[in-house]
């Protein structure tokens, strides 16, 4: 492939790697929302769990493609980007999305996962603080994307 199209190839893999990872995530927070409500009527929606258990694969697939289309575009452009104040800024924050995601979304995820296998899901203080957790976990990943997307289309310097 030419190189002239080198750059806006992996620019597309990016932005649809992008609309992969954040939709997934803002879907996520969606489903979270309604297994919770529920949750509170005392009922447990299996159809939703599934759907939801399939998410995270969704998410990791756009997190690769992203990062290796990033890489792809840093090596085309011979690194001139990783100069730029907002790429460094950027950098940091692409490193939280990742820290955040396996941290607190996948350890909180599992954790809950595993009081559903042993039983039905009782409203303990530790059901309470796991629901909290997520909850910032999408929060915080969504506004990290938001600084993510502002920075790389402005690109200040
Ligand atoms: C959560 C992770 C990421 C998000 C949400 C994201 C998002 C974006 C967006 C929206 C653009 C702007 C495209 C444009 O306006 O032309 C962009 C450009 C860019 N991204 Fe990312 N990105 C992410 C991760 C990465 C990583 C890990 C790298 C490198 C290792 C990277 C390297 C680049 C480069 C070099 C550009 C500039 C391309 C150009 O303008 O020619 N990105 N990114």
């Amino acid at each position: 492939m030419q190189i002239t199209y080198l750059l806006p190839t992996f620019l597309v893999l990016h932005l649809t790697a992008l609309v992969l990872m954040a939709g997934t995530t803002l879907v996520d927070y969606l489903a979270y929302s309604s297994f919770w409500k529920f949750a509170d009527q005392g009922s447990r929606p299996d159809a939703l769990l599934n759907t939801m258990a399939r998410l995270p694969r969704v998410a990791g697939i756009g997190a690769a493609v992203l990062i290796i289309s990033g890489i792809g575009m840093m090596a085309v452009t011979h690194g001139v980007f990783g100069e730029q104040l907002w790429f460094r800024i950027k950098f940091a924050l692409v490193l939280l999305v990742i820290l955040n995601s396996l941290l607190i979304g996948r350890r909180q995820g599992l954790k809950l996962r595993k009081l559903l296998e042993a039983g039905e899901l009782v409203f303990t203080t530790e059901v309470a603080r796991i629901k909290s957790n997520i909850k910032t976990f999408h929060r915080l990943q969504l506004l990290l994307f938001s600084l993510i997307i502002f920075l790389s289309v402005f690109k200040f310097n």
